[in-house]
């Protein structure tokens, strides 16, 4: 088959399509002819080296994919050739075929175009995770959602608007992005380049007033995060975009405030655990995707020839939500 390989030779890597071996289903398995799939902030790092695959996980990029059923695994009964299926992968979703386990596959809702369930899988899976599982978020809390923009905040701000019906703040870093994110439902969008989000929202709603919090941004957040939360308030780690290193802060917050404070990756998850969250999502969220209250919010759609293109665009902070590839 065709997938896009990383061209390791200069100290710029490059994705170029070329030969790779075809994928095989295992018993349980699907072989699934990919239409569709999507960039996340991960393919950065993992095509520059910094972010391997985990063990037995292809080591083509791309965690997700849209694509139509080619064939079932002897013990496959789920799905049919033909079905249409989106879901998460470990890896090698930069390619034309994939293999995936039939308990992590979704039937496409007939609503959406491969483009558009491309656009589901990684972003919803992991806000739901961070908003429901990890966040405990109960109806109507106040939470605040970091990168509001980004793939995931898109999801997470729909999801704690359409199923959890709360009072959601947000940041991002343009106003066409402040805008985008009171669009998907946010109460309160603070751009952090102009503003220090911390003073503003406790203007705006209170000392200690945050229930959750979902950052991707680490260290510079920490201490605002740790202000702004609330008695018993839970803060929720994805990612380290502003750095890795704290120093010099004080612990007194979580004992005054009896705060919960977890940290999170969806990629080194165990099958049953991805199998287990899929489900979740299915029954809780994905019917809001079939009624169109909750939508895949796609900033834009190149042909896998301009991977490079698509690259770029994210590594610059200029996508609002889901970068698709298509055309495998
Ligand atoms: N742990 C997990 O399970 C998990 C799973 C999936 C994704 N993630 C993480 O979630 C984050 C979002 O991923 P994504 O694919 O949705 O990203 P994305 O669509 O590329 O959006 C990322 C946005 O974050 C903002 N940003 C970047 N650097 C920043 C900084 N230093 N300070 C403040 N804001 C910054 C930028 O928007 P502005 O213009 O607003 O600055 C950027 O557009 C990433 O950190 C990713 O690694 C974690």
């Amino acid at each position: 088959m065709k997938a896009l390989l990383v061209d390791n030779r200069s100290s710029r890597p490059v994705m170029r399509v070329g030969d790779h071996p075809d994928p095989e289903p295992k018993k349980q398995e699907l072989l699934v002819k990919i239409e569709a799939t999507a960039l996340n902030r991960a393919d950065l790092l993992q095509k520059s080296g910094r972010y391997p695959p985990p063990e037995g996980a292809s080591p083509i990029l791309g965690l997700e994919m849209a694509g139509e059923v080619l064939e079932t695994g002897a013990d496959a009964d789920r799905f049919q050739p033909g079905d249409r299926v989106f879901g998460l992968l470990p890896g090698g979703g930069y390619a034309d075929y994939c293999t995936i386990h039939q308990n992590l596959a979704m039937k496409i809702p007939e609503a959406l175009s491969y483009e558009e369930a491309a656009a589901v899988p990684e972003v919803f899976l992991t806000a739901w995770q961070a908003l429901s599982w990890l966040g405990e978020l109960k109806k109507q809390e106040r939470v605040l959602i970091h990168a509001g923009a980004s793939g995931v905040g898109t999801a997470a701000i729909q999801i704690a608007r359409q199923i959890f019906d709360c009072r959601i703040l947000t940041t991002a870093g343009r106003e066409d992005k402040l805008e985008r994110c009171k669009e998907l439902g946010a109460d309160l969008a603070v751009n952090y380049k102009k503003e220090e989000f911390d003073d503003l929202i406790e203007q705006a709603e209170g000392a200690d007033s945050v229930d959750l919090i979902v950052d991707f941004v680490g260290a510079p957040y920490w201490k605002s995060n740790l202000r702004l939360l609330a008695m018993d308030g839970r803060l929720v780690v994805l990612g380290l975009m502003g750095g890795a290193s704290v120093d010099r802060i004080s612990l007194v917050p979580l004992l005054r405030k009896r705060l919960t404070i977890r940290g999170s990756t969806l990629r080194n998850r165990s099958k049953k655990y991805k199998v287990e969250l899929t489900e979740s999502f299915r029954q809780n969220v994905l019917k809001k995707i079939e009624s169109g209250e909750i939508r895949p919010v796609i900033d834009s759609i190149y042909d896998w020839s301009e991977v490079e293109k698509a690259h770029q665009k994210m590594a610059e902070n200029r996508n609002i939500g889901k970068i698709i590839l298509t055309g495998m």
